[in-house]
């Protein structure tokens, strides 16, 4: 099971064992080559580790609560009484935002293709946008329009609608699917940037609003080396990440003047529709229940700001992610 698509996965525990050990950058380096062995990917303890089943069992291993229970940091915030904007709320991971939003008393919108029962009883049926596709300028434009007209400026957006190609792309099996890497491009790359340039475009958004982008670890390229270690594969998902990171930096950068923050944010692994063929492996890798995942995503969002606007981070350690 190896060869699963290491971006949520294990790889070579004793690679990154190495990785624990006291930070190499603080010691006095005679020459300004640093070779491998004295790499720390931790860099100081600021970053997360690329290994999920080691970054996991050194959670355990530290009884890390942050990392084991959100919980115990959580408390939901000031989001009571403001208006959050997610894409892809009718089901998975977005499904369970909106619970947790409506549970602490802010207004839930939800942008989505097709909407339930389930999620108009939630939230109501007129602050569900249905009939969205993220890659649809035009519904998206049109979407956004309404959402400003109907009511209050938007506090935060919560870009979660996302896809995941099921087979594993290899180029040595000959299996690479062109027309799927330009549609996840398409969704993960290209989906928030437009939801995003729509709510700005269309005056749609609050004063300080902060603009959230769920991401995914598989967007670093850094992580390649481990996560997809001597296998490669995935291209197309892995690519549309890499693309979504450099759109959200992007943003942090051109929209600094105007007083929205921007926050790239890797849910951690939940056990949702989208990893439910990695099941065998849930336990191992730390994978959570998405309701655990709402939690830890809010947690970082809430903080997000100005000060850390274009950051990436991992919200099972609230750490970073190397580009
Ligand atoms: N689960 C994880 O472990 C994990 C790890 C890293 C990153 N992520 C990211 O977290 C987010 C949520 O993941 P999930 O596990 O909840 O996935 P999921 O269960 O597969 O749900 C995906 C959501 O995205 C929506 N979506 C897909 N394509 C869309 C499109 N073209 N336009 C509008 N909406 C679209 C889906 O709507 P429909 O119902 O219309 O299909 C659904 O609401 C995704 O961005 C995913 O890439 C998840």
């Amino acid at each position: 099971m190896i060869s699963f698509r290491r971006a949520f996965l294990a790889t070579s525990l004793v690679s990154q064992v190495a990785a624990f050990a006291t930070p190499t950058f603080t010691r006095a380096v005679s020459s300004s080559a640093i070779s491998m062995a004295d790499f720390d990917e931790t860099r100081g303890g600021t970053y997360s580790i690329a290994d999920q089943v080691a970054r996991f069992d050194k959670a355990k291993a530290d009884n890390n609560e942050r990392f084991l229970d959100i919980t115990t940091v959580y408390d939901g915030g000031d989001l009571s009484g403001k208006r959050v904007l997610v894409t892809g709320g009718n089901r998975g991971l977005g499904f369970e935002i909106t619970k947790e939003l409506v549970s602490l008393g802010a207004t839930a919108l939800v942008l989505c293709r097709s909407s339930s029962k389930e999620l108009s009883r939630l939230i109501g049926k007129y602050n569900v946008y249905d009939g969205v596709d993220v890659t649809d300028t035009e519904a998206v434009n049109k979407a956004m329009k309404k959402v400003k007209s109907d009511g209050g400026d938007i506090d935060m957006i919560i870009n979660n609608a996302g896809y995941f190609y099921e087979p594993c792309e290899k180029i040595l099996d000959d299996s690479l699917n062109f027309e799927e890497e330009l549609k996840q491009i398409n969704i993960c790359g290209l989906g928030p940037l437009r939801v995003n340039a729509a709510a700005v475009n269309s005056g749609a958004l609050a004063e300080s609003a902060k603009l959230v982008i769920i991401t995914s670890q598989a967007g670093s390229c850094e992580w390649r080396s481990t996560q997809n270690k001597d296998e490669g594969g995935d291209y197309g998902h892995h690519m549309s990440r890499a693309a979504c990171n450099m759109a959200g930096v992007l943003q942090a950068e051109e929209l600094r003047s105007k007083g929205y923050s921007v926050i790239l944010l890797h849910p951690g692994f939940n056990r949702t529709d989208m990893t439910a063929k990695y099941k065998e492996i849930w336990d191992k890798e730390g994978a959570v229940e998405p309701a655990t995942g709402a939690k830890r995503v809010l947690y970082e969002a809430i903080k997000s700001n100005m000060e850390t606007t274009g950051q990436f981070i991992n919200c099972e350690d609230g750490k970073k992610i190397p580009w």
